[in-house]
């Protein structure tokens, strides 16, 4: 598989994506690639790094680069860390575990969705990296308690809590894919669509080999671990307000992070709430379309913590100068989201290392023509963005919380 994904072929994250296109059936390629409504977020968040320039220091050597980083606790080899992506097991067998795998010899964390294939204990095995856990309350509170504590148990380091899903995004491309039909396992209904994965035989193997339509095996309902289903019917009955994360504090006593939030007053709320950090994320532009892109927001949320809690940022990166861009404007490091789901898609652990590399050699590159010896000393000195981004945005009169 390595072969398959090294220079000249795969250059970049989009080489990768290219790659994950061919491989992947449609439905699983536009889930992965897919945003809500009209995709301007998605596209916004690439974007916007355009908008950010550069003000190097030249004549200047460093032989050697720092990229080690310490988030919540726990040094990383790198500035970055993997995203919660749900669902992995679609994109290659055993996916969770095989990209907590690549992330740990990489020397840094992954994330383990609430909403993923494999078992967190499987996942922790898998990696000798930091196990980090995010958390979804499908289910209810029981279940999601229940699921942290295996979480706790199996070693995950920190807990990751997303609020920014109150409701699931309208992905439009999964709904021409026949994501619903598929899932109803009635032979009819799913026939229109079955031939995206006839056309991909390769994926089709690997499926079935790796047991056909995967489970969720970190949420144990009463009856059992619960089926794939309709994530959206599921993550609408289980809103996660900000009493939840009152709860969740005293049962999880680790790194508690706040995911999912884009503007300062939300920020200041998690502080309060006793987060120990926060991510700047619009969940990769899946969500609510036409917010704004992270890095606009990324100013607000760092004046308005104060240095109170660590501010993550995700969404959007596909570069080592959009992650290097991010830590000068505040940023402690950075998730990355679908550069390493391409590479998985593409080509499995190969593929999530290759996106791991590449993106590591990006930023010794971007480090060593800027004149910055470790990505600890960038600030915001190396960049230059609009003046408008710092403004405050105005206050709402009175912050509706419910409950
Ligand atoms: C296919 C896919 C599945 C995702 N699943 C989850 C999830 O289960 N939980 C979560 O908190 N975020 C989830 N996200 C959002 C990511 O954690 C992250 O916020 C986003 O991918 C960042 O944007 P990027 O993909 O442009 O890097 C998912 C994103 C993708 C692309």
């Amino acid at each position: 598989m390595a072969d398959r994904v090294d220079s000249p072929r795969v250059l970049n994250i989009a080489d990768l994506r290219r790659l994950a296109k061919r491989r992947l059936p449609r439905v699983a390629f536009d889930y992965i690639d897919g945003g809500a409504d009209g995709e301007v977020t998605l596209r916004e968040n690439c974007r916007i790094f355009e908008d950010v320039l550069f003000r190097p220091r030249c004549a200047v050597s460093n032989p050697t680069c720092d990229l080690r980083t310490k988030v919540l606790g726990t040094e990383l080899a790198l500035p970055f860390a993997l995203a919660p992506v749900g669902s992995s097991r679609m994109f290659y067998p055993r996916g969770e575990i095989v990209a907590a795998g690549a992330a740990g010899e990489a020397g840094t964390a992954y994330t383990l969705s609430t909403l993923s294939g494999c078992r967190v204990d499987e996942v922790r095995a898998g990696t000798k990296g930091p196990l980090w856990y995010q958390l979804y309350l499908v289910g209810g509170r029981d279940v999601a308690s229940a699921g942290i504590e295996r979480a706790k148990k199996a070693g995950a380091s920190a807990l990751f809590v997303t609020i920014d899903t109150a409701v699931a995004g309208l992905r439009e491309r999964d709904f021409r894919n026949g994501t619903k039909e598929l899932l109803t396992r009635n032979p009819w209904t799913m026939l229109p669509y079955v031939h995206q994965f006839l056309a991909r035989p390769r994926w089709l193997a690997g499926f079935l080999g790796d047991g056909g339509l995967m489970n969720f095996p970190n949420v144990v309902l009463p009856d059992g671990p619960m089926s794939y289903a309709d994530v959206g019917a599921a993550l609408e009955q289980s809103t996660i307000c900000w009493a939840d994360l009152r709860w969740i504090r005293e049962i999880w006593q680790g790194p508690l992070v706040i995911k999912g939030l884009m503007i300062g007053e939300d920020a200041r709320r998690a502080v309060d709430e006793g987060a120990d950090g926060v991510v700047v994320s619009n969940h990769g532009g899946r969500q609510l379309d036409c917010v704004y892109p992270t890095l606009r927001a990324l100013p607000e949320v760092v004046a308005a913590v104060n240095g109170q809690c660590e501010v993550l940022l995700d969404g959007g990166i596909r570069r080592g100068t959009d992650i290097v861009k991010a830590l000068c404007m505040g940023a402690q490091a950075v998730l990355v989201g679908r550069a390493y789901a391409y590479g998985l898609g593409a080509g499995g652990g190969a593929g999530v290392a290759r996106a791991i590399q590449i993106l590591r050699a990006d930023l010794i590159r971007t480090l060593k023509l800027l004149g910055c010896p470790s990505t600890a000393q960038l600030d915001e000195s190396y960049v230059t963005y609009p003046a408008d981004w710092r403004s405050p945005a105005p206050q709402p009169a009175a912050y509706a919380t419910t409950k």
